[in-house]
């Protein structure tokens, strides 16, 4: 990561991720990173966002480790579209509040709440950069096929709540950049059940390309709805 200063920190949470693993494996190699860490829900300390209080306990352990903080790199790897026992809903009439509870926890709450608890941690003088990744089926303006109620509108809250933390963040840390980021079709098990091994994208592929954007943001984009491509979709 060019842009950020030698000697750089990084955490990703959901490293164990077909995405985070590749982000995680190429800030590994990176020689001016010094530090990163890996924290997901089998790390130590786990972050597991249906357990509130991993979040903030996490953030604590990262804050109490002279080595980890500040931060310069925030990378936000986590989310679901299937559960072992439910789908996307292709009709109104399969919502339930099991998958929209479970999809709203894992794809806007516990990225709401990573962000409350470590944005803190950003290094507040120097550049720093924040991505979660989302989707460019949360897009509003976007949306022309319909279904996936529970993935498209927990993703189109988290660019809600990306939006508006990039605007608070801006006045207490104007050097940093967070961005919601769009990977593409990658190859992974949260697209194996779309065909997203047939038209997914190596995961490593991904990862190289989303770190590259986010390395050419600026902190005038901060609250930005990118692809992997450096594309800017609409919300
Ligand atoms: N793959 C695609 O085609 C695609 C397309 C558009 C957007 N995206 C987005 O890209 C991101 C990464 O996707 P991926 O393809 O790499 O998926 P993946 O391989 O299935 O990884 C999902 C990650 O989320 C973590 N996770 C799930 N539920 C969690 C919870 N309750 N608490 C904490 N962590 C949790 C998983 O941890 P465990 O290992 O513990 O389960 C895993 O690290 C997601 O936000 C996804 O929506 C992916």
């Amino acid at each position: 990561m060019q842009s950020l200063p030698p000697g750089y920190r990084a955490l990703v949470i959901g490293a164990s991720g077909a995405i985070g693993a590749a982000m995680l494996q190429q800030l590994q190699a990176d020689p001016r990173c010094s530090q990163v860490l890996a924290l997901g829900r089998s790390s130590t300390p786990p972050i597991d966002f249906a357990e509130e209080a991993s979040i903030a306990a996490a953030a604590e352990y990262v804050r109490s480790q002279a080595d980890f903080a500040p931060l310069h790199l925030l990378v936000v790897a986590t989310g679901m579209l299937h559960s072992p026992s439910a789908g996307p809903e292709k009709r109104l009439s399969q919502l339930n509040y099991a998958h929209l509870m479970a999809s709203f926890t894992t794809n806007t709450f516990g990225p709401a709440l990573v962000l409350a608890h470590f944005a803190p941690l950003l290094a507040p003088q120097e550049r720093s950069l924040c991505a979660v990744l989302s989707a460019k089926v949360g897009s509003i303006g976007d949306n022309r096929l319909g279904g996936w109620y529970s993935y498209r509108a927990s993703k189109a809250a988290l660019n809600m709540l990306i939006k508006t933390a990039a605007i608070e963040l801006a006045r207490t840390h104007p050097k940093t950049v967070l961005a919601a980021l769009h990977p593409g079709t990658v190859d992974s098990p949260l697209s194996a059940p779309f065909r997203g091994a047939e038209i997914g994208r190596p995961a490593v592929a991904a990862a190289a390309d989303l770190l590259g954007v986010l390395d050419s943001l600026g902190a005038e984009d901060s609250g930005s709805f990118c692809a992997y491509d450096g594309q800017r979709l609409p919300w």
